[in-house]
C-alpha cells in the first residue's frame, strides 16, 4: 500500500506487502485516555504509553468532555516523548503517524488527531486516520499471529457490535445494540447500586462471588444480531428498589453481589448466544472479542467455552482491551478503513 509523505509527496510502502519493517506511531484521545504507541509491522508493540483520567472523572461519576479535552492537552506532549524514549526510536525512524478520527468526544479527538497530523507534517511522513472501532478489533493482532477471517464481538462503553471480519480491510457489521451499549449498561447498573465510576470492572469483581441465579432478569428479544440492554437496566433498577423496600433500607452485601452476578449472567449469556449464531451461520472457525468490556471475566469465560465445540477463540491482552494507541497503530498498518487525507475531520458518532 503506497502512502504519500505530507511535505515532499514522496511515496512510502506501508503494510503487509511493504517488504521492510514498518514502525507506526499512533495517538489515541477519543475519551478519557491519552495514549501513544509505536508498533512494528502491525503486531509487535515497541512502546505503549497510556495516561488515564479515571481519577479526575470519578469525582463526577462520568466523563466530563471539556475537562477531558483539557487533560489531553496537558498530557499529549509528555506521552509522545515517553513513547519515543521507551522504543529508543527517533521521529525519523517512524514510517507513518496515525491518529484516531472518531467516534468519540470531539474536543478530545481534536487534541490527539492534530498532534498526529502535526508530527506527520513536521517529519514529512504519511498521516493515517483511524476509526476507533476498527482499532479495537485490531487489538487482536497485537502480540499475536491471528489472521482474518473471523467473527468478532466488539463490546465497549459506547458500542456493541457483531462484525464479520472477512479480511484485514473488509469488515461488515451484522448487528448492534438498538439502545444502550454493554459497557454503558454496566456503568449505569453499577451507579445505581452505588459503585464509583467506571463501575464495569467493579461490578465484574462483585459478581464473581455472587449467585448468578439468585434473580431472574429479562432480556429483550431483538431481531437478527441486534441487541437491547435498556430494559435489563430498568429491570435491575426495579429489583434494587424492591429489595430496598423489603429491607427497609440498603441492600445487604450478599444481595449486592447476587444482583451483580445475575445481571452479569444475563448479559454474558445474551452476547454469547448471538455471537455463536453468527459464527455458525457464516461457517467460520475463529471468534474474537474486543473493546473494554472484553476484559469482563464472565463474558470471556462464556466465549472461550466455544473452544469446547472446536472453535478457536482469541481476545487481546487485558491492557489492549481498554483504550490504547497500539491498537490504532495496528489498524493503520493493516489499512483497515483508514482516512489518509490530512484534512479529515473528527467525528463523534460511528460511521
Ligand atoms: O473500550 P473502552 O475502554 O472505551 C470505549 O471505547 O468505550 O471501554 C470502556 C468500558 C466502560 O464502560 C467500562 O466500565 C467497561 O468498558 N469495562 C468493563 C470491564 N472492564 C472495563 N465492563 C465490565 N467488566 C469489566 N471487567
Ligand atoms: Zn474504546
Amino acid at each position: 500500500m503506497k502512502k504519500e509523505c505530507l511535505f515532499s509527496g514522496k511515496e512510502v510502502n506501508i503494510g503487509t506487502e511493504s517488504g521492510y519493517d514498518n514502525y507506526i506511531m499512533a495517538i489515541e484521545s477519543s475519551c478519557d485516555e491519552t495514549a501513544c504507541a509505536i508498533v512494528k509491522n502491525g503486531r509487535e508493540v515497541v512502546a505503549n504509553v497510556v495516561a488515564s483520567q479515571i481519577k479526575t472523572h470519578a469525582k463526577f461519576g462520568g466523563v466530563i468532555p471539556e475537562i477531558a479535552a483539557r487533560e489531553h492537552l496537558d498530557a499529549i506532549n509528555i506521552i509522545i516523548d515517553e513513547a519515543f524514549e521507551q522504543s529508543g526510536l527517533k521521529p525519523q525512524d517512524i514510517t507513518a503517524f496515525a491518529g484516531t478520527v472518531g467516534p468519540g468526544l470531539v474536543g478530545c479527538l481534536l487534541v490527539g488527531l492534530n498532534a498526529a497530523k502535526t508530527l506527520a507534517l513536521v517529519y514529512d511522513k504519511p498521516f493515517i486516520g483511524v476509526n476507533h472501532l476498527n482499532a479495537h478489533l485490531c487489538a487482536n493482532y497485537l502480540d499475536s499471529d491471528i489472521k482474518p477471517p473471523f467473527m468478532a464481538l466488539l463490546i465497549s462503553g459506547g458500542h456493541t457490535q457483531i462484525i464479520d471480519v472477512e479480511s484485514y480491510s473488509k469488515q461488515t457489521i451484522l448487528g448492534e445494540t438498538i439502545d444502550d451499549a454493554v459497557g454503558e449498561a454496566y456503568d449505569k447498573v453499577a451507579r445505581l447500586i452505588g459503585l464509583p465510576y467506571p463501575g464495569g470492572p467493579k461490578l465484574d469483581k462483585l459478581a464473581q462471588t455472587g449467585n448468578a441465579h439468585a434473580y431472574e432478569l429479562p432480556i429483550a428479544k431483538v431481531d437478527g444480531y441486534n441487541f437491547s440492554f435498556s430494559g435489563l437496566k430498568t429491570a435491575v433498577l426495579r429489583l434494587v428498589k424492591k429489595l430496598k423496600v423489603e429491607n427497609g433500607g440498603e441492600l445487604s452485601e450478599a444481595q449486592v453481589k447476587d444482583v451483580c452476578a445475575s445481571f452479569q449472567e444475563t448479559v454474558s449469556r445474551t452476547l454469547a448466544k448471538k455471537l455463536k449464531k453468527a459464527v455458525d451461520n457464516k461457517g467460520y472457525k475463529q471468534v474474537v472479542i474486543a473493546g473494554g468490556v472484553a476484559a469482563n471475566s464472565e463474558i470471556r469465560k462464556k466465549i472461550f467455552d466455544f473452544e469446547k465445540d472446536g472453535y478457536s477463540v482469541h481476545a487481546p491482552a487485558m491492557k489492549y482491551c481498554t483504550d490504547n494507541a497500539a491498537m490504532v497503530a495496528s489498524c493503520a498498518y493493516f489499512n483497515t478503513n483508514t482516512f489518509d487525507d490530512i484534512d479529515v475531520e473528527v467525528f463523534s458518532r460511528a460511521k
